[in-house]
């Protein structure tokens, strides 16, 4: 039987079909009164969800895209920045720096922890000359939920630009931008939004705003100025053809968010994280990230041992239609990744769960199903809202 392959990854995420049918409307010109209200709603919305009510910019790409932009336009050539590093995509920040010829300092943290504000505290002692610090809100590689709102509170007074990425977490976890001191805030469609890729957004502090004014961008495409300005016209525009299609699912999304409200949605992803780790510790099946930084988007966890993650992942999918994630880069080969995020529900983790384990009895590695399915639905039961 051909099924739909259900995302149990993090990110791009099982989505709602009025959501992905808002995205086949006939177009409308992004030049006109018919997009430019769902332009400005979109962003209204949005800044909602980041808790700020300063500037927020959209941009036609994925999170890749606006962590460039954050870069390019708030730091001239040779400044230094401090790169947090809990995972790959810390370290994507490290790369994207030194493409534009930044002088890059990385804190390295160890696997499965998140950041202490003592350790960036120490980096900046040893390096005054830091004027930019990035860390990964949720790191997607790893599972870590990082303390941004500490750690903000720690920056608020040095006179730092302050770079979250937000691209898995806001959306999906709260997220107060200014009341947690937070400069840059950078995010994406295809996770927290509920939304198909195609649009980025970075929010911007008055701080960071004064900053970006004094740099000359590396680039066009991405430079903040000019979307500042087509944004001010009296037909609030975006500089370029945005991914039109993809604002009127946005829009669709961010409706239905505010409908369920966040502190609903929220609440239902913790629910399903803390359902999905309860079956975990049913089978035995050890946590990556350590139990304070665990973050409610996604669970890491090692896989038995005598099987590799990719080999779960193919049988999963194959066998039954469900799409979980492997580790990435060093962490490939030992752990695999089951979101609790999206457009899904206690259906979607039993399933997830109970597949999961029937396909560990087939492969050898779990002598009876059912006890991790039991304890979730036991951790449901106690927990329903
Ligand atoms: C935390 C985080 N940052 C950045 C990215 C990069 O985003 P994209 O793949 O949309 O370019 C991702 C994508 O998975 C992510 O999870």
């Amino acid at each position: 039987m051909e099924l739909d392959t259900l995302l149990m990854t993090p990110g791009p995420v099982h989505l709602d079909s009025d959501v992905l049918l808002a995205g086949a409307r006939p177009l409308s010109h992004h030049r006109t009164n018919d997009f430019s209200p769902v332009y400005e709603d979109c962003v209204a919305k949005l800044k909602k969800i980041f808790g700020t009510s300063q500037k927020l910019y959209l941009t036609t790409s994925s999170g890749t895209g606006v962590m460039e932009t954050a870069i390019a336009n708030l730091f001239n050539e040779g400044e230094t920045v401090l790169t947090v590093d809990t995972g790959i995509f810390g370290q994507r920040f490290s790369k994207i720096a030194e493409a534009f010829r930044l002088k890059v300092i990385t804190l390295k943290c160890d696997d499965g922890k998140k950041v202490r504000v003592e350790q960036i505290a120490e980096a900046l002692e040893k390096n005054p000359e830091i004027s930019g610090i990035t860390v990964t809100f949720n790191e997607t590689s790893t599972g870590i939920r990082n303390d941004v709102k500490a750690i903000g509170e720690f920056l608020k007074d040095k006179g730092k630009i302050f770079i979250t990425d937000g691209v898995s977490g806001i959306g999906a976890l709260p997220f107060k931008m200014d009341e947690w001191h937070i400069d840059v805030a950078v995010s994406a469609s295809q996770k927290g939004f509920l939304t198909p890729p195609g649009v980025g957004m970075i929010a911007l502090s008055e701080k960071a705003w004064k900053k970006v004014e004094t740099v000359k961008c590396h680039g066009y495409y991405f430079d903040l100025k000019l979307y500042r300005d087509n944004q001010e016209l009296p037909i609030p525009a975006y500089p370029w053809t945005p991914a039109i299609n993809v604002m009127f699912s946005l829009q669709v999304a961010l409706e239905k968010l505010e409908r369920t409200g966040m502190n609903n949605v929220y609440a239902h992803y913790e629910k399903l994280a803390g359902g999905l780790r309860a079956a975990l510790k049913a089978l035995n099946l050890k946590l990556f990230t350590e139990e304070e930084a665990c973050s409610n988007v996604l669970t890491v966890f090692y896989t038995p041992e005598g099987i590799s993650p990719k080999e779960i992942v193919a049988e999963m999918r194959s066998r039954y239609g469900i799409l979980i994630a492997a580790g990435q880069a060093q962490y490939n080969d030992k752990v695999l990744r089951i979101t609790t995020i999206g457009a899904i529900g206690e259906r979607d983790l039993i399933g997830t769960i109970g597949l999961l384990e029937m396909t560990l009895v087939k492969k050898g590695c779990l002598k009876q199903a059912g006890a991790g399915v039991a304890a979730m639905m036991e951790y449901f039961l106690k927990n329903e809202r």
